[in-house]
């Protein structure tokens, strides 16, 4: 037996590290930047349309729009910390993520609690609406400070409740006529205002500052900028830099994914033990992140969309054709009842096919069938060989072995005679939602 002693792991990652010489923690998406280079004209843009605060007067609404990755929270937090710094306690910022907030209620608890004004808690639930709303507006009073309230991924609110929780907050901004509140909105979907009933939108009377997306060479100066003080200059390779920039363009200039790819590359350098980061190292982190992209938005389904897409990878295994609602409903049904689950109408299936095309997980296409109306085509994106590995990972779906699937489910409109079965036959319908009710055996 050796009777040396084992030398201690910890000692080997405690050598200096060839790479790092500050905190790889300060790349990830929660630290706001001292500067933002490349967002120099919406800064100013938007530090015009604010500044009308330290005149005393008050500032239009504001909508921000642009891609995911622009910089549009960065910018919203950076500029309105500098008000802060420079008008004092004159004013103060309530910052709402609307994806966490889903009713009128909740989010106006929100904003009075990120006012952090005095007064007594005020329950997460079991106030009518008008009293914590006049209890707000009180608040405020008392508080006398002007108010900016960031409405971020805003569209989230009005997906959820309509216009009701927007409606609710324009009216504080109205029924405050001194101090001010006022509301910059942020989303990427340029139709937001359009789409916002009129009762909502008039109110909302805002001015709009844009932000286009980054090219190559900005988003090269802002990975320099970022990992200054972060990276030994020598140990990041201009080509692993200008790869992050080129990919981060590619996805509509997206600085948060140029940032991830760099942070994970230089992690994947460090375990690696090399003293540089290459374009080897950007690469591997590029799998990784799309990985873990894929895995996490597979694992976040709830039961019924896993099977839904389950059946549209197994049923597209089948055969390469692009597939039919039916068929996907059909071989939905095959593995509910192989596995033991009571399978959803027709109807909900449909949602979740919409939905699963939203999440990119599944492509839909809307295809005319001449006469015989509209109907909606749906493939598995070709690179997605591991969705089945993920779905299969939830412990209620692992006893998966496809017993029920059956070739029979495959159908076409273009292979065989289109009107001998009116009911079984998808493209007969006008309706692409009807494509569901169709049962491929005809029954
Ligand atoms: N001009 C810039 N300079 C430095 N970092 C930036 C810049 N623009 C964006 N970032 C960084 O990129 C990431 C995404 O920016 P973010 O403001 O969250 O974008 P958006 O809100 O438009 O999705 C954040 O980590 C942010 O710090
Ligand atoms: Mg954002």
């Amino acid at each position: 037996m050796n009777s040396d002693l084992m030398a201690n792991p910890f000692l080997n990652l405690k050598k200096d590290n060839p790479i790092l010489i500050g905190d790889l923690a300060s790349l990830g998406i929660s630290f706001v930047p001292g500067n933002l280079p490349h967002r120099e004209k919406e800064i100013e843009q938007l530090t015009s349309l604010l500044g009308s605060l330290m005149r005393g007067t008050r500032p239009s609404n504001i909508m921000l729009y642009g891609k995911t990755g622009t910089g549009k929270t960065s910018t919203a937090r950076y500029v309105t910390s500098m008000l802060l710094e420079a008008s004092g306690d004159k004013n103060c910022v309530a910052y709402i993520n609307c994806q966490i907030f889903d009713s009128p209620y909740s989010i106006l608890v929100s904003i009075v609690q990120s006012l952090q004004a005095e007064g007594e808690q005020i329950p997460p639930l079991g106030w009518p609406l008008d009293r914590i709303y006049s209890e707000l507006l009180k608040r405020l009073k008392l508080m006398n400070k002007n108010v900016i309230i960031i409405l971020d991924e805003i569209d989230k609110l009005t997906e959820k409740n309509g216009g009701d929780s927007l409606y609710v907050i324009l009216k504080i901004c109205e029924d405050s006529p001194s101090p001010y509140v006022s509301i910059i909105g942020i989303t990427n979907n340029t139709n937001f205002v359009q789409d916002l009933d009129s009762r909502v939108s008039s109110r909302l009377g805002q001015e709009n500052v844009i932000f286009n997306p980054y090219n190559a060479s900005q988003l090269r100066d802002i990975l320099k900028f970022r990992t200054q003080g972060i990276v030994k200059d020598q140990a990041l390779e201009d080509s692993a830099i200008n790869l992050c920039a080129a990919i981060g363009a590619q996805e509509h200039g997206d600085a948060r994914k140029a940032l991830d790819l760099m942070r994970i590359s230089i992690d994947i350098a460090i375990r690696e033990n090399l003293d540089k980061v290459t374009e080897a190292e950007v690469n591997k982190a590029r799998e990784k992140l799309e990985t873990d992209l894929l895995k996490e938005s597979v694992n976040g389904l709830p039961l019924h969309s896993k099977i839904v897409l389950l059946s549209t990878v197994v049923t597209q295994e089948m055969d390469k054709r692009p597939m039919f609602s039916g068929e996907i409903y059909e071989n939905y049904r095959n593995i509910c009842s192989e596995l033991g689950f009571v399978p959803l109408t027709s109807r909900r299936v449909s949602d979740i096919v919409s939905d699963l095309d939203d999440n990119g997980l599944i492509i839909t296409k809307i295809k005319s069938m001449g006469r015989h109306g509209r109907t909606r085509l749906i493939q598995v994106p070709e690179n997605n060989g591991r969705i089945k590995q993920y779905i299969l990972e939830d412990e209620s779906l692992e006893s998966f072995r496809g017993t029920g699937m059956g070739k029979q489910a495959r159908f076409s409109p273009f292979d065989g005679p289109q009107d001998e079965s009116p009911d079984g036959d998808p493209s007969s319908k006008d309706d692409i939602d009807d494509v569901f009710d169709a049962k491929p055996d005809g029954s």
